[in-house]
Formats: C-alpha cells, structure tokens, sequence
C-alpha cells in the first residue's frame, strides 16, 4: 500500500478530531480571539467570505449572519476543510444558513474559482498546511481584487508558551516568526500586509485541566501574549499603472 499523501494524513488526523468531539470544542478555545478579528473584518452585507479550515463552522456561522441579506445584496461564505468529517459536522450544523456552503478540500488546492472572495479568514489552521507557499498561491488566486485576509495563528516562534504543544501533535506543523510570516506574504505579492497580536481575555479559572500546557500559569502566560494575527490585501491586477493608461 502507499504511503498516504500530506492531505490524506491531515484529513486521518482531523477527523479522529472530529469524531472525538474536538471541532465543537474548539469553539471555546478560539471564540475570544475570533471575534476579535471578525471585528477588524469590517463585514458588510453582500460580502463573499471564505473560512478556510472551517473546522466544525461556528466562526463560518458566525460570518454568515454578517454578509447575509442586505440593500448590497445577499452575501455568502464557503467553508472549506480538509477533514470530511469536519465538512459534516459543519454542515448539519448549519442547516438554519441558506447562505453558507462547506466544501471538502484542501488550502493547497482550493476548490473555488479565481477572483471570487471579499474576505477570507482562517482559524487557527494555516501552520498545519504542508506547503504554506502552496496555499498562498491559491488564496491569491481565489481573492478579489482588494480583497482582505486574517490568518489567525496560535503557534508560533515568537509565543514560546505556544511551542509546548509541536510534540503533542500528531502532524507536523511550522513554527515560523511573525517576521517570517510577513516576510512570506509580501513575497506572494499581497499589499498591506500586518501583523497584529490578539490576546485571549477569557479568564482561566484555578481548577481548569490541560492537557496542552505545562501548567496554568503557562496557559495563562500563552493567552496573554496572544495569537498572531496576519491581515493582508490581494493587489488590484487589472488597474494600469499610470504609466501604461492607454487613452
Ligand atoms: C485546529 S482546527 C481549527 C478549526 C476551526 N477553524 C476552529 O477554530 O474551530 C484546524 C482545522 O484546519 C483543517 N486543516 C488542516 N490542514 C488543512 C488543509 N491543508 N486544508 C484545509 N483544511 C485544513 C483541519 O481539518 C481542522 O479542521
């Protein structure tokens, strides 16, 4: 038998996730942070958003609910995830959502045609991609002009709490600094690349167990510093320099 692929290990991976409960889970881990950055998405009615390793759909139903119907028209967002039973869980979730759709996919080879998205965001899913170039590439082909990214990071270098868990994983991720990951979006050609720290204020009380850190103080140390947000913009191809206007 061969070896199975980067995206079949993931998918294995994530849908033992998924069957234990996981994707639902995660919402309470991440909702802090995500509705953080869905505020600085400046979501309007009629927007185009991808969510892209969607997981169980919580933050997909959560943007669903602000592009929705709107006097600019009826907005949608399309979840995409590497695990089928992620895309399941998600979809019989989301049966109230006339306006959300989960795909079965991969970041390295979306499954949406180019120039579609307003917006995209992704939850704490991108250091799990094998191949970050890859994936960039493709988000670059599935954006809008001007449209807008927000990449949500956990574990990375500068966040030494965060780093506790690369062994625990059972899938290799990167581990890059925020400076690496401006560096690589800028050399994908986005503009207005950012880089801003989001803190999880939840408080963590005296008795919670983890299984990830070392202990409660390095959870709340973890927190505090906060994951790594990545904003950037795809450039807007079809406007000529000025030097090219053709009269
Ligand atoms: C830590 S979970 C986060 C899920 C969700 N965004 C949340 O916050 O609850 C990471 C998700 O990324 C997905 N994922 C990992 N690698 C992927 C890839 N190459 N393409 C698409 N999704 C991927 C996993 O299946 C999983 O659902």
């Amino acid at each position: 038998m061969s070896e199975p692929s980067s995206d079949e290990r993931l998918q294995q991976e994530f849908n033992r996730w998924a069957e234990a409960g996981e994707g639902e889970k995660m919402e309470r881990h991440h909702l802090d942070i995500t509705e953080k950055t869905i505020r600085l998405m400046d979501l309007r009615p009629g927007e185009r958003v991808l969510d892209l390793g969607c997981g169980s759909g919580w933050a997909t139903r959560l943007l669903a609910r602000l592009v929705g119907e709107g006097p600019e028209g009826f907005g949608q967002v399309v979840g995409v995830d590497v695990s089928d039973e992620m895309v399941r869980q998600a979809r019989a979730a989301s049966k109230d959502f006339e306006n959300i759709l989960y795909v079965w996919g991969s970041a390295e080879k979306i499954p949406w045609e180019e120039n579609f998205f307003d917006k995209m965001l992704s939850v704490e899913s991108f250091y799990y991609y094998p191949d970050q170039d890859r994936a960039l590439a493709e988000l670059f082909r599935v954006m809008a002009p001007h449209g807008r990214m927000f990449i949500l990071i956990n574990l990375y270098k500068d966040n030494p709490y965060s780093l506790q868990w690369v062994d625990k994983l059972k899938v290799p991720v990167h581990v890059r600094s925020e400076a690496e990951y401006v560096e690589l979006l800028r050399k994908h050609a986005f503009e207005n690349v950012e880089a801003r720290r989001i803190p999880d204020d939840t408080p963590t009380p005296d008795d919670y167990q983890t299984k990830s850190f070392k202990s409660l103080d390095d959870l709340r140390a973890f927190k505090k510093m906060g994951a790594l947000l990545l904003m950037a913009s795809k450039p807007d191809l079809r406007t000529p320099a000025p030097g090219y206007t053709i009269y």
